[in-house]
């Protein structure tokens, strides 16, 4: 795991964005996308830039249970807003938050995991730990399943809602085999609030208990935080 300790997330996003550009250069045409406010200006600069995606392929990490491209709160509202409006895709997949039959859509999702696998994956990580939404005791082996959030997670993420009880209780996720099976990860966390997940997942043993602590058994992966994030790293 290479670890990069940068002033900011500007700073963060501009090595992403090198890393994705060097990665396209080398024939990239899959990639793993995430939500939340960490990729943000990752994103922006993408928005920003020349980089064209309409011969490429993007799969998300996750969505709410309940909501769908209507909803402001939903993980495809959040995904058109931030690139798929400037930077059409020649396809993009999201799980359907509003699928009535739940195993369904996980296959579904699968499937399309296994036909189009990832080349260039970005993640954020959650205060416990979580990637996706794989929360912890989450296995190692899992695919793409029904998710049901944990409390922190709720009341971390009730931040973007006007109410904690609008917050969706569940969610569909990749699980964190489909992630280990992206060829490149780059993960980026920003804050102090994220410091103890971050040390469990760079210096800690690789458990459950930690989703993003199986990040050590990956050969490529890149650790982009700021100071705060990286705070208690020894
Ligand atoms: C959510 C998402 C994750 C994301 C995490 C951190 O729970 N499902 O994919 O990484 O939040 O979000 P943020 O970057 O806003 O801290």
């Amino acid at each position: 795991m290479k670890v990069h300790v940068v002033q900011n997330q500007a700073e963060g996003a501009a090595l992403a964005f090198n890393l994705l550009k060097e990665k396209l250069a080398g024939g990239a045409k899959v990639l793993g996308l995430a939500t939340g406010s960490s990729p943000l200006e990752f994103y922006k600069l993408i928005r920003e830039s020349d980089l064209d995606f309409s011969d490429l392929i993007s799969v998300n990490l996750d969505e709410y249970v309940g909501l769908g491209e209507e909803s402001n709160q939903s993980y495809i509202y959040f995904m058109k807003e931030q690139l798929f409006n400037s930077k059409p895709f020649k396809q993009s997949y999201l799980p359907n938050g509003l699928a009535e039959d739940a195993a369904a859509e996980t296959a579904r999702y699968n499937q399309i995991l296994a036909d189009k696998p990832i080349d260039f994956q970005i993640l954020g990580i959650g205060r416990n730990g979580h990637i996706g939404f794989n929360e912890p005791g989450a296995p190692f082996d899992g695919q793409t399943h029904l998710v049901d959030l944990a409390p922190s997670t709720i009341e971390a993420n009730s931040r973007f809602f006007e109410t904690i009880e609008e917050v969706p209780k569940q969610a569909i996720s990749m699980g964190i085999a489909n992630i280990m099976a992206a060829k490149t990860i780059v993960l980026m966390a920003y804050g102090p609030e994220k410091a103890d997940a971050i040390k469990a997942t760079v210096e800690g043993p690789v458990t459950t208990d930690v989703p993003a602590s199986v990040l050590q058994n990956h050969e490529d992966v890149v650790l982009i935080v700021d100071q705060a994030a990286a705070s208690k790293l020894s």
